[in-house]
């Protein structure tokens, strides 16, 4: 076959010199047509749209034609013409196509209309359907949009580590990170594990949070963000948590929790900008398939200031809903960790928008927040979405040496492991804010679907790490 450079399907669909000799490669979605004459549908990931292809039976062999079958791998060298039919622009006259994989028909994607549970047990090969090369580009886009905003606005993409011997979040979810042979652990005489002859001398996990070295990089170069992966070992089945997400975290010197809030708005609102800017065909797609609002949500999200409110106010609200006969699952009292149900009915139910929570019980929050007046209350921040509850978790820091090491030492904190961390409010400390934004959480609201593990290629969950 001629080799002529390839095209791209999503530049293709836009071109308009009709006449000119293309190629394409990509997968085929179907094929149809008559004893005369066939229309091959090609994708090839770059758009959601297929390109036509139309085939004169009468100049290919049957035996090339075959095996174009639903799912195989083809190039084709043909001309770009207009098309009438195919709810596109252009279309391609094949001139010669060439096989470059077989697909038999034991390929599981054959039939449409497949479940996205069933889908998520082939999760190798979905990202050859429709629904999941919308979701992954829009995944692609966001971190585009991401790293652009916090670029422009002057922040320093700083590298954290991923393997970490302190506990930022203090909710002891981690995973462990070992070379020694589990199957003979040596023991002191208290019955703990000795961790000196292990491969970094001391215990040793997966990090749940980029945070804590965050802040020593914000204290340094002014405003950072990371970007990466985090994880945690909470037993939870829900469509909001997985044991391997990433998270951006952004921390700033001098801000304060009214400027965190502001950033946290800012920048939430920039990214749904940019989805749907940036996004449309995949984002319209998603909306007609599985969630007709969608759209609109976006929309709405960037029309309307957050809600800001106190933790406090927010309790006196679901009690006042209580009283009137709202049901919930979970019980609502000062002091209660809430509850997604909670989260989503304050967002959805009562103010309609976004919500952002602040001043949260000191119980309830990890032990870096900046502690209130009150000695009951921390400066923590959530953003509170529909549908999703909370995407966001942040908080101004204690940025007060005294007060810092009383909290570790309150909890329990072993003070060996953050001296370092402890260090910042020796040498120069400042006042200063971040937060953290979950990636998928942020997916699920700009994609729509509803379940966690269909917004990342694959997925880790309890019982769970198959490909
Ligand atoms: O609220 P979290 O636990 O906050 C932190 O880790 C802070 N160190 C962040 C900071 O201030 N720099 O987690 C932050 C966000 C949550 O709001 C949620 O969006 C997401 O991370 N998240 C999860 N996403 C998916 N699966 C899980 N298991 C998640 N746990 C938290
Ligand atoms: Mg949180």
């Amino acid at each position: 076959m001629e080799k002529i450079s390839r095209t791209k399907i999503v530049d293709l669909l836009k071109r308009e010199d009709f006449g000119a000799t293309v190629n394409v490669k990509g997968w085929v979605r179907t094929r149809r047509g008559s004893k005369q004459v066939n229309f091959i549908a090609l994708n090839d990931g770059s758009t959601i749209n297929n390109v036509q292809v139309v085939v004169d039976l009468a100049s290919f062999s049957e035996d090339l034609l075959k095996d174009v079958t639903t799912g195989a791998c083809v190039s084709i060298n043909g001309i770009l013409t207009e098309s009438v039919g195919s709810g596109q622009k252009a279309e391609i006259q094949a001139s010669d196509i060439e096989l470059l994989g077989a697909c038999d028909n034991t390929y599981p994607l054959q039939k449409k209309g497949h479940t996205l549970e069933f889908l998520r047990e082939i999760a190798h090969l979905r990202p050859r359907t429709n629904t999941f090369g919308a979701v992954f580009r829009i995944r692609h886009n966001m971190a585009m949009a991401i790293h652009t905003y916090f670029h422009q606005k002057g922040f320093f993409y700083f590298h954290t580590p991923i393997i970490t011997a302190s506990d930022c979040e203090g909710a002891g979810q981690m995973f462990q990170v070992t070379t020694k042979n589990l199957y003979d652990l040596k023991k002191d005489e208290t019955g703990s594990i000795i961790y000196d002859d292990d491969f970094f001398g001391k215990q040793a996990s997966l990090t749940v949070s980029g945070q804590l070295e965050g802040e020593l990089a914000a204290t340094a170069l002014g405003a950072i963000y990371t970007f990466g992966p985090t994880f945690r070992a909470e037993n939870s089945n829900t469509p909001r948590h997985l044991a391997e997400f990433w998270m951006i975290e952004p921390e700033v010197a001098f801000n304060d929790i009214t400027d965190n809030m502001d950033l946290a708005e800012d920048f939430i609102k920039y990214c749904v900008r940019w989805a749907l800017d940036n996004c449309s065909d995949d984002i319209k797609f998603l909306n007609d398939m599985f969630d007709k609002g969608l759209i609109e949500r976006l929309q709405s999200v960037l029309k309307e200031s957050f809600v800001r409110l106190p933790y406090t106010e927010g309790i006196n609200i679901l009690e006042a809903a209580v009283a009137n006969g709202r049901k919930f699952e979970f019980p609502v009292y000062w002091g209660v960790d809430l509850a997604s149900e909670h989260e989503r009915y304050l967002v959805e139910e009562h103010f309609k928008r976004p919500v952002i929570l602040t001043d949260y019980p000191k119980e309830i929050k990890a032990f870096y927040m900046k502690q209130n007046e009150d000695g009951k209350t921390v400066r923590a921040m959530d953003v509170l979405f529909p549908k999703i509850g909370e995407i966001i978790g942040g908080s101004e820091r204690e940025s007060d040496y005294d007060k810092l090491a009383k909290r570790i030492e309150e909890l329990q904190i072993p003070s060996k492991d953050m001296w370092w961390y402890l260090d910042t409010r020796k040498f120069g400390t400042c006042p200063h804010a971040g937060f953290g934004l979950g990636f998928e959480r942020l997916l699920l609201f700009v994609t729509g679907m509803a379940n966690i593990r269909d917004v990342i290629p694959f997925p880790r969950t309890p019982r769970n790490a198959d490909f």
